[in-house]
C-alpha cells in the first residue's frame, strides 16, 4: 500500500515528523486544536484511541495517535501511562527518577509505544511496541528526548541519548509500534478506507 496523508492527534510537531521517518512515505500533519480530551485511560492504547476518535470528530480522512510511556519494574510500573506528567519534560523528570532510584540495583525498565490509526470511515488499525532496557545511574548523551539520558537498551552499554536517532530509528519501541502497524495495515483487506 502507498504512504498515506494523516492527521496525527497531537500538538507535537517534533512526533509527526519522526512518526514521518517511521512510516516511510506517509504525511503527517500534526493537529494542533487545544481541547485534546485529558488522557484519563488506563492503558497507552485507551489513550491512543481516545485521541485519535477525537481527531477523527474533527478531521476527514486518516488520523493517526499514539501513546507512550516508560514503565520501571522497581516503581511498580511507574510512570507508566502517566510518564509525560511525571515530572515537566527534560531534566526535572530524569533527576527525579534517579533519585526515585537511589540505592535500588534493580533497574528493569521498558518502553511502551501504542499507535493507533483510524480511517475515514473509523475502522481501527494498531501497532505496539516495546523496547526493554535498564536504567542507567547517571545521565548521559544528547540526542532523543525525555528519559533518552538513562535509559540503556538491552545488549548496549550506552543510552539511548548517546546511541542517538539513526538507532532509534531503527530500534525504538516507537519504530517497533510502526513497523507493527504497517504489517497490520498491508494485512488488512485494501478496501481499507
Ligand atoms: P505521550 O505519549 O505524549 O503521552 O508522552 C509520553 C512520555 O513518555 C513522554 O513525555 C516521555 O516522558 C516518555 N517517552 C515516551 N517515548 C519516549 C522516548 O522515546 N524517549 C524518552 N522518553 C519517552
Amino acid at each position: 500500500m502507498d504512504g498515506l496523508n494523516a492527521v496525527l492527534c497531537s500538538r507535537n510537531a517534533h512526533k509527526a515528523r519522526e512518526l514521518e521517518t517511521l512510516l516511510p512515505g506517509w504525511t503527517i500533519e500534526p493537529l494542533d486544536r487545544d481541547d485534546y480530551p485529558l488522557e484519563t485511560g488506563a492503558t497507552y492504547y485507551d489513550n491512543a484511541a481516545l485521541k485519535a476518535r477525537f481527531g477523527h470528530a474533527h478531521t476527514d480522512g486518516w488520523v493517526l495517535a499514539e501513546d507512550s510511556g516508560l514503565e520501571v519494574d522497581a516503581l511498580g510500573g511507574r510512570p507508566g501511562v502517566l510518564s509525560a506528567r511525571y515530572a515537566p519534560e527534560g531534566a526535572p523528570a530524569v533527576a527525579k527518577l534517579l533519585g526515585e532510584l537511589e540505592g535500588i540495583e534493580e533497574r528493569r525498565a521498558r518502553y511502551v509505544s501504542e499507535l493507533v490509526l483510524l480511517s475515514a470511515n473509523a475502522r481501527e488499525l494498531r501497532g505496539t511496541g516495546t523496547l526493554e532496557g535498564r536504567i542507567a545511574h547517571e545521565a548521559r548523551g544528547n540526542e532523543g528526548f525525555g528519559y533518552d539520558p538513562v535509559f540503556i537498551p538491552d545488549g548496549e552499554e550506552r543510552t539511548v541519548a548517546e546511541l542517538g536517532n539513526g538507532w532509534k530509528a531503527e530500534r525504538s519501541h516507537r519504530a517497533r509500534a510502526a513497523h507493527a502497524l504497517l504489517s497490520a495495515l498491508g494485512d488488512a483487506p485494501a478496501t481499507t478506507s
